[in-house]
């Protein structure tokens, strides 16, 4: 990455090579030491001098001045020693020259890299348990997950998108006795989902002061585990429509997965992990189930197996970490849940840890917060839950509504209106560090001003019909860097591919969805700074127009990694 950060570091190190031969700093370390300053007029990047006072017995001024000296000839810019800092601004020349030239060259590849050449990272995210709800808590884990998929591919890791459905468990044996008692295929057909929640909720209810309605639903559950035909092929129907909300929500996000393997799959493979885990001594009895004892790790034991001998959450997360190291080889495997679950993935990483296997430091548990709308009367069809679908299509709606007063001639309004309704929740959704506990009115999400998802695609629409009016009307050429806004817009995207890193490092795709807002920034700056197709001279105009291509490139790319569609109108 020859980025100005970079060639920055390369000089710094060769300035303390001429005054201390053997400081033993690598360029790589200084690049990580370098800041960017908040006050740009001092400075593009920051070298702090004060990690060498020691090794040189200098004062850290002193020690600036001194490198400042020994950088007096930086093809790139100009070096200053303010205190203990020595500041480096970007010249014109090298953003024009260099910079811009990159963006072109590389066009949709700048940014990415190749460090994940060779590599394979698992990604397991959306994960629903199934006979529920697809609602607004599975936002999270389903635009995170596969913004981290596009981040990873980006840096060229061969990747593996998993759906882990929740496609097993006792709350079958509830909706197969259910359906035998009232329920009818003809319904459920037209019906999907919300039919098989409206059967499941009633059971429920009337299980709660029944036993012998909890007995059969367990009977019920049983004989699907023993293979009972008539119950496997239930089952096997009611995932299908479960899966189906789902599945159409994610097409409508564009998220894909490259294996749905869920929770039923590892049946099997389950009986292998807990006799390692008796062999190994791990599996302790506690009043008749199996656990194992994590109090040396200041944790509450991992149930492995419940008193009637039946598997657990954990048991099955780790026979399919097992299978999965086995069939992908993974560098990393990643999953994507709220944090409500850390403790989980906490102790069954840490068993997984003792069982032996050399590969448990590649397991990583991206955790997020939660998420709740207001101001939305989005009809609940099943109890309190929003479901994600109702709320894109409110959206949708409200985006149509704005559109028909803003845009009546648009071709194509439909695919637009969905692209903006549903790119403005994900974009807000993104726009937090995942940690945080958010809560997001439509109206803030859907404005035009402001940092959401429609001002960054209108920013990005603005381009392309900046570039459609320039073609064949400005002619091709270098053209000339001759103003401050432009310099800022290319300082901002050359900083695209350390955010890419970093995104992909803090498993944040929030790093991603700011910079959007920055670039946007800086392009509607340089906007109504300069005039474009106007300006005085040709080689501006030329120039311009190059600019804008790079920002639209950029723009584009970075959208993209984080799940936003990008109309070229709206
Ligand atoms: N199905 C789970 C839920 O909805 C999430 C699964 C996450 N992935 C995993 N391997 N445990 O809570």
């Amino acid at each position: 990455m020859q980025n100005f950060k970079y060639i920055t570091a390369k000089k710094i190190s060769e300035a303390i090579g001429a005054l201390v031969p053997d400081a033993g700093f690598t360029v790589e370390d200084i690049v990580t030491m370098l800041e960017y300053p908040p006050d740009t007029s001092m400075g593009d990047v920051a070298f702090p001098c004060f990690r060498l006072s020691k090794l040189m017995r200098m004062a850290p001024p002193k020690i600036a001045s001194a490198l400042a000296e020994k950088t007096a000839d930086f093809e790139a810019g100009t070096s200053q020693a303010v205190g203990g800092y020595l500041n480096f601004k970007i010249s014109d020349g090298y953003l024009a020259g260099h910079v811009l030239t990159e963006i072109e060259e590389k066009g949709e590849k700048f940014g990415s890299s190749n460090i994940g050449e060779g590599k394979t990272v698992v990604l397991d995210y959306c994960s629903p348990n199934l006979m529920k709800p697809f609602h607004i808590g599975h936002l999270g884990t389903t635009v995170i997950g596969h913004s981290l998929k596009l981040l990873h591919q980006f840096v060229g890791y061969n990747c593996v998108g998993i759906n882990y459905l929740g496609d097993w468990g006792t709350q079958f044996g509830k909706q197969i006795a259910a359906y035998k008692k009232w329920g009818d295929r003809e319904t459920i057909e037209k019906g999907g989902v919300d039919e098989l929640v409206k059967l499941y909720v009633r059971y429920n209810n009337e299980c709660e002061d029944n036993d012998a309605l909890k007995d059969e639903a367990r009977a019920e559950f049983h004989k699907l585990e023993e293979g009972d035909e008539e119950n496997l092929a239930l089952w096997k129907w009611f995932v299908e429509v479960s899966f189906e909300e789902c599945k159409k929500t994610c097409d409508l996000l564009g998220v894909t997965f490259d294996s749905f393997k869920g929770e039923s799959f590892y049946t099997d493979k389950m009986p292998a992990q807990v006799e390692k885990l008796r062999e190994t001594g791990l599996l302790k009895m506690d009043e008749g189930a199996s656990i194992v004892d994590l109090s040396d790790y200041n944790m509450p034991p991992c149930l492995i197996l419940k008193k009637d001998g039946s598997t657990l959450y954990p048991t099955r997360d780790i026979a399919a970490a097992v299978y999965r190291k086995n069939t992908y080889d993974f560098d990393k495997c990643i999953y994507v849940t709220s944090s409500a679950q850390s403790l989980h993935f906490a102790q069954w990483f840490k068993v997984v840890e003792l069982m032996g296997y050399d590969w448990s430091d590649k397991l990583v548990h991206v955790p997020y917060g939660t998420v709740s709308i207001d101001g939305a009367k989005l009809a609940t069809r099943t109890g309190n839950v929003v479901l994600l679908r109702d709320l894109f299509r409110l959206s949708i709606e409200k985006v149509s509504e704005i559109m028909n007063e803003k845009s009546p001639d648009l071709e194509n309004r439909e695919a637009v209106a969905e692209a903006v309704g549903i790119g403005a929740i994900v974009f807000n959704y993104l726009y937090n560090s995942r940690i945080k506990d958010i809560n997001f009115t439509l109206e803030q999400a859907l404005s035009f001003d402001g940092s959401t998802g429609p001002y960054a695609q209108y920013t990005y629409a603005r381009t392309c019909s900046i570039l459609e009016k320039a073609a064949g009307v400005v002619s091709e050429g270098e053209g000339k860097l001759t103003s401050e806004s432009e310099a800022a817009l290319l300082k901002t995207l050359s900083r695209f591919p350390e955010i890419v890193a970093n995104a992909i490092e803090e498993y944040e795709p929030s790093n991603i969805t700011r910079y959007v807002i920055d670039v946007c920034t800086a392009f509607n700056r340089f906007y109504r700074d300069c005039p474009i197709l106007t300006a005085e001279e040709e080689e501006q105009r030329q120039f311009r127009v190059r600019l804008t291509k790079a920002a639209k490139t950029v723009l584009g790319t970075a959208l993209h990694l984080i799940c936003m569609k990008t109309p070229e109108k709206i």
